[in-house]
């Protein structure tokens, strides 16, 4: 079974078909991107996968379950416990700093932990902008605060619309080397994305265009761009490190540690 399966996704407003028959599987720790010209309907799939909204007509399904039939709190619930959310529109809390927005998100998991919020910031290159409002900080900066927000609950799907569209270069290169641990951590990502440059590093890019999908290319070089030896070795080393924190993590949450409610 997929982790996620459209079949036959229509969204329909008046006569406009934002999403026009659309079918897609995704499977489990896939990384897939979606490109496709501005108005082709990437957003509006993206909000459906996302469980923010119901498609007109045809079947969503996430792990079986048919999400285009489920109440507005069940969709909440499933889009708390499964997924992680990084939008075109930032959606930060303004009288919030950045490490409280981080932990707005695990807050609803009633585990507020600013440790390990302040280590979701550090992942995203964010250490120093902590006590930081949004309005204090940059178009890119806030970005990431999205997206060590998204990060912090180990969602089994990241779903990213235009995650790099604010960043420069470097920036794009964090972003893309955090979309590469968490793939190999066995994280699901999907990404929209204009940017070529972002799209190629996925397995697969699908590409919409008024609300049709229209092509699909996989990409052949994938494991190539992938194995260790591509990476620099201080990559591996931040992922060693990384995987050890996970150990310790497990095992503090198991002892019940740091559950604080
Ligand atoms: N609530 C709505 N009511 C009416 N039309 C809508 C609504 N939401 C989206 N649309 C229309 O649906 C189409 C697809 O919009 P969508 O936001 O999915 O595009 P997109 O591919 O994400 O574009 P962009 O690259 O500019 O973000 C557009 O023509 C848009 O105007
Ligand atoms: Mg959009």
């Amino acid at each position: 079974m997929s982790l996620l399966e459209l079949k036959n996704v229509y969204k329909i407003y008046g006569d406009l078909h934002a999403l026009d028959d659309v079918s897609l599987k995704v499977e489990k720790g896939e990384w897939v991107s979606i490109m496709g010209p501005s108005g082709s309907g990437k957003s509006t799939m993206m909000n459906i996968i996302g469980c923010m909204d119901k498609p007109s007509l045809g079947q969503v399904l996430l792990d079986g379950m048919d999400i285009s039939k489920e109440s507005d709190k069940s969709l909440t619930n499933i889009r708390r416990d499964k997924i992680g959310l990084i939008f075109q529109q930032f959606h930060l809390v303004n009288y919030l700093t950045a490490v409280e927005n981080v932990m707005v998100s695990q807050y609803y998991h009633s585990m507020p932990d600013e440790k390990e919020a302040l280590e979701a910031l550090e992942r995203v290159g964010l250490a120093d902008r902590a006590k930081h409002l949004p309005s204090q900080l940059s178009g890119g900066e806030q970005q990431r605060v999205c997206i060590a927000r998204a990060l912090i609950n180990h969602p089994e799907i990241i779903l990213a619309d235009e995650p790099t569209g604010n960043l420069d270069e470097a920036n794009e290169n964090i972003v893309i080397e955090l979309f590469r641990q968490l793939h190999n951590e066995g994280t699901t990502l999907i990404v929209v994305t204009h940017d070529p440059e972002v799209a190629e590093v996925a397995q697969r890019t699908i590409v919409l265009d008024h609300g049709k999908l229209v092509r699909e290319d996989i990409n052949e070089n994938f494991e190539a761009q992938n194995s260790s030896a591509a990476k620099p070795a201080e990559n591996k080393k931040t992922e060693e490190k990384k995987a050890e924190k996970t150990e310790e993590k497990k095992a503090s949450k198991s002892t019940g540690k740091k559950k604080k409610k």
